[in-house]
């Protein structure tokens, strides 16, 4: 897969690039990633980038012509016809679902606004707005970067177990609790069904967690979820311990 990112902070993305799983993919040539600075694609001596608002107002506004120019480059470079996204706060929220349908293009390219917005003309070349969520940051390279670092996780092979992609909001419920050594910590035990090893009751205390998770945090994505057989089994435990006047920790 190839991801793109225009952006006039390209160093910005020396976060991303540097560490963990989105490093190990680019050293695998899984993804193949550039990063272009905007300014490379101005007409004028001084690299401008952005100016004052028609109609008046506060703030500034990225130019469309470096965007243009940029696509027209792009295209012709690498003779294709890439998915390309604009990072704004206006656009659809990004999330789980949004994350797994862009792994599976086959190429990606990332406009990053800056100052008050981008001129609505750079829009009408755009496939998608994304934000990743209702507040204002001061550019888009930290929202494509949250937005490239979820989606490559969905890209096959990027995470040497399969399984780990599945976690919180895969099938609309939180996770279940980890834990590692030591068994207790300042008074703070794991919970007796990890460390006994039937796999059934730890299957079943996970699940018990995340409904129970859901339902306190996000009952908003509990709602949404069509109950399968698992997860009332889950809720009929939930709901003896409660009588029991027990923990979710405290199943024997
Ligand atoms: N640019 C500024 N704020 C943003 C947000 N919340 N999401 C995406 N891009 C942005």
């Amino acid at each position: 897969m190839r991801i793109s990112v225009v952006t006039i902070f390209p160093e910005m993305f020396d976060a991303l690039k540097c560490c963990g799983v989105f490093r190990r993919a680019l050293e695998s040539g899984i993804i193949d990633f550039m990063v272009f600075n905007l300014r490379d694609f101005t007409d004028d001596r001084h690299h401008v980038v952005d100016d004052y608002p028609f109609g008046g107002g506060p703030g500034m506004v990225m130019k469309v012509e470096p965007f243009y120019n940029f696509m027209d480059w792009y295209k012709s470079k690498f003779s294709s016809n890439p998915f390309v996204i604009l990072t704004t706060p206006q656009g659809k929220r990004f999330n789980s679902d949004v994350a797994r349908q862009l792994a599976e293009k086959e190429e990606l390219v990332f406009l990053c606004g800056r100052y008050e917005g981008v001129d609505e003309r750079v829009v009408n070349m755009v496939d998608e707005e994304l934000s990743i969520g209702d507040y204002v940051l001061s550019g888009g390279e930290l929202a494509a970067m949250v937005m490239i670092e979820a989606l490559s996780r969905f890209v096959p092979g990027v995470l040497g177990d399969e399984d780990s992609s599945r976690d919180s909001f895969y099938n609309e419920l939180l996770d279940h609790s980890h834990y590692t050594r030591p068994r207790e910590f300042r008074g703070m035990k794991v919970p007796d069904v990890l460390l006994k090893g039937d796999h059934e009751k730890i299957r079943l205390f996970r699940h018990m967690e995340r409904i129970k998770r859901t339902i306190l945090r996000r009952p908003d994505l509990f709602l949404k979820r069509d109950l399968n057989l698992e997860d009332k089994k889950a809720i009929i435990q939930l709901v003896r311990l409660l009588a029991e006047g027990k923990k979710v920790e405290e199943m024997e």
